[in-house]
């Protein structure tokens, strides 16, 4: 059998520790199927007293995780500490410039600095591999890259953050308000203690990024992508969707439009039989369109140490069996720059729920301010969504809701200020936008 695979894995925490874990218990299923044995020959943490669980006896203990990046005993560094700056940055372009292969699950760092840590994995020869920085155990970054190799694709579309997905399936499922979901999610440990990055939507922006540059060829570009959360989303709106045969999910969805690449992350409203709207609590999903295929969707767990530890091992193993591939599935220096794709020119169905004043020339006044922005609409419902107070506590209100047919987003935005000027609602309208699946 060939000489051992040395590893040096810098961070012990959810991911690390059960990465550690999993290559003591599968090291002959792994040294079976790779050819070689895997082993893990030093790690890196900050409290070297902790106990994680793990016999680390054999292992040489680093405090400083680029010194480990450097050390001539490891063939490849383990990168799960996370987070866009430094040690983690520093440590990664330690190891690349000394030639060593590295296998990381931070997207922060390649979602900021992915093409130059790609140049550079190219110019020295060696792996960059990144499979559990979007969706965790989902393998869509292999997906894209190696078994779409020959596919052009045209959409990419998914649920990349269970955090906000168990809170939009508690609010649908349970008619709570949001505030009562994210608190459940922090105390069941699916939120953090600030959830602005996730529910904000900017964890599924950075994963969003990566996966638009595997499926597009275009270097990844965090800053191209639109981004909105799913805190103003309310029970209300989920009641409304349901009765009209959708469902409401934060996607990161990235397009190929005649404008350039769309990188979008916001609530969306999903035909409830599409396969991704049957997606419910911290599960993520993916489904790309690529010519010549069916819709492809992938389901599975997008976080937590053993999943996202699964993807790690399997970045591990292609290097142990000698796989090599560039980092987004193309030289670097030919990844493109993205033309992005103004989110003013996005078209598609819209829902818009609003607060109409109670009074005579409204639904015309209404109408008009659509007619001139030429928005259609498929279907107007003026009677209250379930379980909601008559005009939410705002005498005199209706609540209405509004499905447009395809328009642009630019005609939503004109028509409704110039509603708004009108004074014919109260409070601002609620916008979603419609995918098509
Ligand atoms: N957790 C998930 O579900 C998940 C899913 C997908 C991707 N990821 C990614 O995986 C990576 C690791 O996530 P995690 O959840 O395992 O994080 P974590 O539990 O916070 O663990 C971070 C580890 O890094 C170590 N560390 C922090 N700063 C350090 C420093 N300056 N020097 C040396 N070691 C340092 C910590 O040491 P101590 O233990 O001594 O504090 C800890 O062991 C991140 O990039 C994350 O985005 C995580």
């Amino acid at each position: 059998m060939a000489q051992p695979l040395k590893l040096g894995v810098a961070g012990l925490g959810n991911v690390g520790a059960a990465l550690v874990a999993q290559l003591a218990r599968e090291r002959e299923l792994l040294a079976a199927r790779c050819g070689r044995a895997i082993e893990v020959v030093a790690v890196c943490a900050r409290n070297k007293g902790k106990d994680r669980g793990l016999d680390l006896k054999k292992m040489k203990w680093f405090a400083d995780p680029v010194a480990l990046a450097r050390d001539p005993g490891i063939d490849v560094f383990v990168e799960l500490i996370g987070g866009a700056g430094d040690p983690a940055r520093a440590a990664v372009k330690a190891a690349l410039a000394a030639g060593k292969s590295v296998v990381t699950a931070n997207k922060a760092l390649l979602a900021k600095q992915g093409v130059q840590l790609a140049m550079l994995a190219e110019k020295n020869g060696v792996a960059l591999n990144f499979e559990a920085a979007a969706a965790a155990a989902i393998p869509i970054v292999k997906t894209l890259r190696e078994g779409l190799a020959g596919n052009r694709v045209a959409r990419i579309y998914g649920i990349l953050n269970g955090t906000c997905n168990y809170i939009l399936t508690k609010m649908e499922q349970e008619q709570l308000p949001f505030a009562d979901c994210l608190k459940e999610a922090q105390r069941l440990g699916y939120a953090e203690a600030d959830p602005s990055f996730d529910i904000e939507g900017h964890d599924t922006a950075q994963k969003l990024s990566i996966l638009a540059s595997l499926a597009f060829g275009s270097k990844v570009d965090e800053r191209a992508i639109y981004v909105e959360g799913i805190s103003s989303i309310q029970p209300a709106d989920l009641a409304a969707a349901d009765e009209l045969g959708y469902r409401v999910k934060l996607l990161g969805v990235a397009v190929r439009t005649p404008q350039g690449i769309e990188q979008r992350v916001h609530p969306t409203m999903l035909r409830k039989d599409s396969s991704i709207a049957q997606v419910m609590g911290v599960t993520n999903a993916v489904t790309v369109d690529a010519e010549g295929l069916n819709p492809l969707t992938l389901v599975g767990p997008g976080a937590g140490g053993m999943a996202t530890a699964s993807a790690v091992l399997s970045d591990i193993a292609d290097i142990a069996r000698g796989l090599k591939v560039a980092p987004f599935g193309r030289p670097a220096a030919r990844l493109a720059t993205v033309r992005k794709a103004p989110m003013q020119r996005h078209e598609g169905g819209y829902y818009i729920r609003l607060l109409a004043r109670d009074r005579p020339g409204t639904a015309a006044t209404i109408a008009k301010r659509l007619a001139e922005q030429k928005i259609s609409l498929e279907s107007i419902v003026q009677r209250h969504p379930k379980g909601e107070p008559v005009g939410e506590g705002k005498a005199g209100a209706v609540p209405v809701i509004l499905i447009t047919y395809a328009t642009s987003e630019d005609a939503v935005r004109k028509a409704l200020a110039a509603v708004g000027r009108d004074r014919v609602i109260s409070g601002s309208p609620q916008v979603i936008r419609i995918e098509k699946n």
